[in-house]
């Protein structure tokens, strides 16, 4: 009653940021996102008669995050009709505390191991839906590649599904870790205030063109008309948390630096573009075969700590 699964974190090209329903983690909104390869957790669980309780080894978590798992382990076990406690053994790729989140990889991880562990074969499908309960971006980390989350009107019809394989577009994601003390606001407090910004619905009623745009670029494999609309839903999404109440600036220095220098780079002809999740971090996407410019151009940048070179990545798997 063991399974172990690699799962990958996801770079959202439009961005979820908002609940329609709280508990079910309905987004308001559809999004798209690419899963990282160099941004992966790796996660076993064994479920046993021996354990007297859950317990959770590898990585640190505070005791919401780990009420958060074990609400996880209950879901999956209700399924099962299991009573077994599990011993869950989780490991990031990428540094505790490098701001990226590792909720989406992490949740897609556990889905995924924990119910092999209880030998229940769940469709892909029912696998991100039960994901998203978990962590909303941990939906889109199960399907390969790029990826859309339907935000749907029910439990049932909010899942996501793959536009295209890994293997579709050669694209990166480069992304710039900025040195930063404070830790961020969780997404799940930051998205709870999304109605105290006036610019919430604004955003909403301008996704689904943007999402068609996204699809369109994808598509077409043009760097520009994804670049120009991912960059675009990434200030959107920032405008509202930074015109919440209270206000949500993630942005620090360093990442301002970052976004002029990205659209200097822009001007001197190099198709590179930039997004940012609830963090300091720059995200660079561009195409394989600039990965080594935009390298070299954003070493140069000061108050970067270290660089992750992420391709498209496969969904969460069993390994
Ligand atoms: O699913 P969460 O709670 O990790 O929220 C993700 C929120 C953003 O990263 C800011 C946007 C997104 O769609 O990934």
């Amino acid at each position: 009653m063991k399974a172990t699964a690699i799962a990958p974190a996801n770079i959202a090209f439009i961005k979820y940021w908002g609940k329609a329903d709280d508990a079910l983690r309905l987004p308001m909104n559809s999004s798209i996102s690419m899963n990282l390869s160099g941004a992966l957790t790796t996660t076993t669980v064994e479920f046993s008669s021996d354990y007297r309780v859950d317990s959770i080894e590898g990585t640190e978590f505070t005791s919401r995050e780990k009420e958060k798992i074990v609400s996880h382990l209950d879901r999956i076990r209700k399924i099962g009709k299991s009573n077994l406690y599990a011993k869950v053994i989780t490991k990031n790729s990428f540094p505790k505390g490098a701001g990226i989140a590792s909720s989406a990889s992490g949740f897609a991880a556990l889905t995924v191991a924990a119910s092999k562990a209880l030998e229940l074969n769940i469709p892909e499908k029912e696998l991100t839906i039960l994901a998203r309960i978990g962590s909303g971006s941990g939906c889109r980390s199960i399907p390969d590649g790029f990826v859309y989350w339907k935000n749907g009107e029910s439990s049932d019809d909010s899942y996501a599904y793959s536009l295209y394989p890994s293997t579709y577009w050669d694209l990166r994601d480069i992304v710039a870790i900025v040195n930063a003390e404070e830790k961020s606001v969780s997404t799940t407090d930051g998205m709870a205030r999304v109605k105290t910004s006036p610019f919430w619905k604004e955003r909403i009623l301008g996704i689904p063109a943007k999402i068609q745009a996204v699809q369109y670029a994808l598509k077409k494999k043009s760097i520009r008309d994804l670049g120009i609309v991912m960059e675009e839903d990434c200030i959107n999404m920032h405008a509202v948390a930074m015109t919440q109440n209270p206000p949500l600036f993630y942005w620090k220095e360093t990442t301002m630096a970052i976004i002029h220098a990205v659209r200097r780079w822009r001007e001197e002809g190099l198709p590179v573009y930039f997004t940012i999740d609830a963090g300091p971090n720059v995200h660079l996407i561009c195409e394989g075969k600039n990965e080594k410019t935009v390298i070299e151009k954003v070493k140069r940048l000061h108050g970067i700590s270290q660089l992750i070179v992420n391709r498209p990545s496969l969904g969460a798997r069993l390994v």
